[in-house]
């Protein structure tokens, strides 16, 4: 061990720099929890870091460019502090492996996705030996999701939780499967115990968290389902507010639709990805569904729950996609109006099926598919919005907004932000606010 020992009795310093989805949110605060556990401090500044640990996406061609130039522009950093460690998580790591290491010499050890919950004994390894590593498979010993146990006070009120790993679905551009592997839950008294120490450190709201959570409890021992999960969360805890993302149209069933009529804090919000409103390209892609199918889900859940507010993801541009079928999508979302919905042009990923299909659309025109799709998006946005003003909503307050105008910030059970004028001491209850203004992506109002 070659390293000067810098700051003997001051903590080394730790920084965590997350890309991607919530999951890998949820995966930071482990990581960061481990890290604490090891006698580290978090740092804001990242140029004070004695170690950095980044979490990284791999799901569109973009965000995996995000993640190459980051790492290349911390090469600086290590030659002016040899003795700083950079690790690299997530997605990127998890598909690249050996081939991330090899190309930044500056970073010392690669560990994926299903190797991050041995992340601090992996640190205390590297920090010992100083020997640069690829780990890609979890070792068995810690198995899926983390152990509980001590957990850290939680900044926010609202927190992630991963209920399930993978998945099982193969769509045909996806490289979510490759990266995350096969679909595995969380036992329920493991996920219950974690809700236990959320709401003893100050968290109201959780949101569970899994790539298709309508598949949850397939391969556990215990008979459950995804909305028996949620009758246990709801009998067992005393979290005022529960969300879940993502679902798959296909697994949506009936008793997961009645659940948001039924079970209070289940929050009046579905994210549920449609990605194309043509019947062709959804098979093409491997969905398994038609748009008619998705748009009686949509209405059994209105029927069901009226208040519902629903958000989607769309892929513009993928292969085969002609005018008529991009025309169908625009079709589908007038005729459902989603609250919010977020698009992306097509991305070739590595090793996905729909990257060997040959009638690839051009970038102009899926670049103009997108910008139509998004822009009429956003006047149903603001319409729906609008329809918001002078209504009373329950607020579950956040805290101070981050805009820093003295305002406070919080949700509505349908996932709408609302900033109103209220004091800090508001923070983590729940107010009947009058909605006064609406933006497109958020509201303002009044607290009655
Ligand atoms: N498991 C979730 C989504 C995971 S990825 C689900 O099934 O809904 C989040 C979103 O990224 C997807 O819904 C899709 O719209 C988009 N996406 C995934 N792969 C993509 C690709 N290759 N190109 C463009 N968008 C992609
Ligand atoms: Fe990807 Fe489809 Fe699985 Fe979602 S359901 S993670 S889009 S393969
Ligand atoms: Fe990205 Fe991995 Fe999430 S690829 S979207 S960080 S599961």
């Amino acid at each position: 061990m070659s390293e000067p020992l810098l700051h003997s009795c001051a903590p080394r310093l730790f920084y965590i720099r997350t890309f991607g989805c919530q999951m890998n949110e949820y995966d930071s605060l482990q990581v960061l929890r481990q890290f604490t556990a090891l006698g580290y401090a978090p740092v804001e500044d990242m140029g004070r870091a004695d170690v950095i640990f980044l979490n990284t996406c791999s799901v569109r061609g973009k965000a995996e460019q995000k993640v190459h130039s980051f790492l290349g522009s911390l090469r600086r950093l290590k030659e002016a502090k040899p003795y700083l460690k950079i690790i690299a998580g997530g997605c990127v790591a998890q598909q690249l492996g050996r081939k991330l290491l090899d190309r930044f010499d500056h970073l010392d050890m690669v560990v994926g996705t299903r190797a991050v919950n041995s992340i601090g004994r992996l640190l205390q390894q590297l920090e010992e030996t100083g020997a640069r590593g690829v780990f890609l498979e979890d070792e068995g010993h810690i198995g899926l999701g983390f152990q509980c146990g001590e957990i850290l006070p939680q900044k926010g009120i609202t927190a992630p939780l991963t209920i399930m790993q993978g998945c099982n679905n193969h769509c045909a551009y996806c490289i979510v499967p490759s990266v995350r592997g096969a679909e595995r839950s969380r036992r329920p008294e493991e996920i219950l115990e974690e809700i236990g120490l959320l709401e003893r450190s100050g968290v109201r709201e959780v949101l569970l968290l899994g790539q298709n959570v309508n598949s949850y409890g397939r391969g556990l021992e215990e008979k459950i389902d995804f909305s028996g999960l949620l009758r246990r969360i709801v009998a067992e805890t005393g979290l005022s507010r529960i969300r879940f993302t993502t679902s798959h149209p296909k697994d949506l069933t009936e008793d997961l639709m009645d659940c948001f009529a039924e079970l209070g804090p289940l929050c009046k919000y579905l994210h549920l990805p449609v990605q194309a409103g043509s019947d062709r390209v959804l098979a093409r892609m491997n969905r398994r569904y038609t748009a008619a199918a998705y748009l009686e889900k949509v209405d059994r859940l209105r029927r069901l729950c009226p208040e519902i507010a629903l958000s989607s993801d769309v892929i513009v541009g993928f292969p085969g996609e002609s005018e008529e079928d991009f025309r169908k999508t625009m079709e589908l979302i007038e005729e459902v109006r989603f609250d919010n919905l977020f698009s992306f042009r097509y991305s070739d990923r590595p090793g996905t099926r729909a990257t060997a299909f040959e009638d690839k659309v051009e970038a102009q025109t899926a670049a103009g598919r997108l910008a139509e799709l998004q822009g009429r998006q956003a006047e149903i946005s603001l319409g729906k919005n609008l329809a918001e003003v002078d209504a009373t909503r329950e607020v579950l307050v956040e805290g101070p907004s981050k805009a820093s105008n003295g305002q406070m910030t919080g949700r509505t059970s349908q996932n709408k932000i609302v900033n109103f004028d209220g004091p800090l001491s508001a923070t983590g209850k729940i107010l009947r606010v009058r909605i006064s203004v609406a933006y497109s992506h958020s509201l303002k109002g009044e607290p009655l």
